[in-house]
C-alpha cells in the first residue's frame, strides 16, 4: 500500500460505486486509464469493481490488478456481497494483484432486513461472520461493510463489528449507504464505535458516505476527529444519485486544515507533513479525465476543480488577488495542478503549447491522433478568438475517442 500507518487512507471507489451513476459507463480500456491516473495521483486503495456483477466488471478488476496492481502500486479490491459466488470471483479476479483487497458487504438495517434480505438479525451476523472468515480463505486483507449502518440500531451494528472483525476483517467501513447522517452525528456514531467494540483495536475504521443531503465531505471530516482513518471517496463525487463524497474535496480540505484533523495519533503535526498520500498536483488532470471519460459534466462552481473554483470575478476580489492572493484565495491553483499562467491557445499557437495543455487536461495522445487534433483545432481557432479548455475536450472526444 502506498500509505504509511499514521497517515489517512484514501480509498478510491470511482470506478466502482463512481460509476453505478447514470450514464458513466465505462469500456475496460477507459477503466485502466483512469485506474493508470488514481494511481499517479496516489490513492492508497483502488476499488476496481464488482468482479461478480458482470464478465466486463470481472475483466476490469483483473485488468487493473495486472496493470496497476504492481509492487509499489495501490491495493486493488473488488467488491463482493457476503456471498461465496461473489467472493469467489472477486478473489479469482484479484489474483494478478501484486497487494488485493476482497471488500465484503451486507446490511445490517432492520428495513433492508425485513424489505430486502428477508433475514433477521441473527442470521445476518451468522453471514457476516462466516464471509468475512471464507473471503480471508482467499486473502489477509479483507474490508467488510455493514451496509445502511447510518440507520443499523447502534448496539446490534457493534456486535456485527465484532465478529466482523474476529472473523479477521482488517478495515470495517461504515457507510451512510442513503446520504442521511449530519456530521455531529456520525461523529457520534464513530466515537460510539471505538467506545463499544471491544475488539476494535485490531481494525482500520473506515468511512463511505453519500451526499444526498449534500453533507457527504462534512460527515467525513467529523469521522476524521472522531478516529476513522480510512475515506472511501470518488473523483468529482461521482455515484450513485448524488453520488459520494468527493475525493478532491476531502483531500484539499484535510490539506488547507491540517491542524485540525491530525491523524498522528496525539503527536502535533508538522507544519508541512501531508494528511495523504495524495499528489494533489495530480488531482485537476484526474478530474478532467474522469468527467471526458464518464460524460459526467462538473458543475463550474464546484469546489476545488470547478470552472470557476479560481477565477475572481468581481473588481473589488481581483484587485484583492493582484495585489497578495491570499485576500480571497485559501490555497494556491497551482497545488491541485492548474498553471498559474494558463496560456491562452488561439490561432497563432503552436504544437508545443496545444500538447501541453492537453497533457495538463489528463489527455497523453499517440502523435497521429495529436496530429488529427491540432489540425481540428486549427480549423476551430481560425472561427474563434479564444479556444477553451471545453472546446479541446470536445475536440479530443470527437475526434479521437469516437474514431
Ligand atoms: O453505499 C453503500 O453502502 C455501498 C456499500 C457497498 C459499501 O456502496
Ligand atoms: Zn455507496
Amino acid at each position: 500500500m502506498h500509505a504509511q500507518q499514521d497517515r489517512i487512507i484514501i480509498f478510491d471507489t470511482t470506478l466502482r460505486d463512481g460509476e453505478q451513476c447514470p450514464g458513466a459507463t465505462l469500456n475496460v480500456e477507459e477503466k485502466v486509464m483512469i485506474a493508470r491516473q488514481l494511481s499517479r495521483l496516489g490513492v492508497d486503495i483502488i476499488e476496481a469493481g464488482f468482479a461478480f456483477a458482470s464478465p466486463g466488471d470481472f475483466n476490469a478488476v483483473q485488468q487493473i490488478a495486472e496493470t496497476v496492481g504492481t509492487e509499489d502500486g495501490p491495493v486493488i479490491c473488488s467488491l463482493a456481497r457476503a456471498i461465496k459466488d461473489d467472493i469467489k470471483a472477486a478473489a479469482e479476479a484479484l489474483k494478478p494483484a501484486t497487494k488485493a483487497r476482497i471488500h465484503t458487504f451486507i446490511s445490517t438495517s432492520d428495513i433492508h432486513l425485513e424489505y430486502q434480505l428477508k433475514k433477521s438479525r441473527s442470521e445476518v451476523l451468522a453471514i457476516a461472520e462466516e464471509m468475512v472468515a471464507y473471503a480471508k480463505s482467499f486473502m489477509d486483507d479483507v474490508e467488510f461493510s455493514p451496509m445502511d449502518a447510518v440507520r443499523t440500531d447502534p448496539e446490534y451494528l457493534y456486535q456485527v463489528l465484532e465478529r466482523a472483525i474476529a472473523a479477521g476483517a482488517k478495515t470495517i467501513n461504515i457507510p451512510d449507504t442513503v446520504g442521511y447522517t449530519t456530521p455531529s452525528e456520525f461523529g457520534a456514531l464513530i466515537r460510539g464505535i471505538k467506545e463499544n467494540v471491544p475488539n476494535i483495536d485490531q481494525a482500520i475504521i473506515s468511512v463511505h458516505g453519500h451526499n444526498d443531503l449534500g453533507l457527504a465531505v462534512a460527515n467525513f471530516l467529523e469521522a476524521v476527529k472522531n478516529g476513522a482513518r480510512q475515506l472511501e471517496c470518488t473523483i468529482n463525487g461521482i455515484g450513485e444519485r448524488a453520488g459520494n463524497a468527493a475525493l478532491e474535496e476531502l483531500v484539499m480540505a484535510l490539506h488547507v486544515r491540517r491542524q485540525h484533523y491530525n491523524p498522528y495519533l496525539g503527536r502535533p503535526v508538522e507544519s508541512e507533513a501531508p494528511l495523504t498520500n495524495i499528489d494533489t498536483h495530480q488531482i485537476y488532470k484526474t478530474s478532467r479525465l474522469v468527467s471526458n471519460l464518464t460524460g459526467m459534466l462538473v458543475q463550474p462552481n464546484k469546489a476545488i476543480v470547478g470552472a470557476n473554483a479560481f477565477a475572481h470575478e468581481s473588481g473589488i476580489h481581483q484587485d484583492g488577488v493582484l495585489k497578495n492572493k491570499l485576500t480571497y484565495e485559501i490555497m494556491d491553483a497551482q497545488s491541485i495542478g492548474l498553471t498559474d499562467n494558463q496560456i491562452v491557445l488561439g490561432k497563432h499557437s503552436g504544437r508545443n503549447a496545444f500538447r501541453t495543455r492537453l497533457k495538463e487536461l489528463g489527455f497523453e495522445l499517440s502523435e497521429t491522433d495529436l496530429n488529427k487534433a491540432f489540425l481540428r483545432f486549427k480549423d476551430l481557432a481560425d472561427k474563434k478568438k479564444e479556444i477553451s479548455d471545453w472546446d479541446l475536450e470536445a475536440i479530443v472526444n470527437d475526434e479521437i475517442q469516437q474514431t
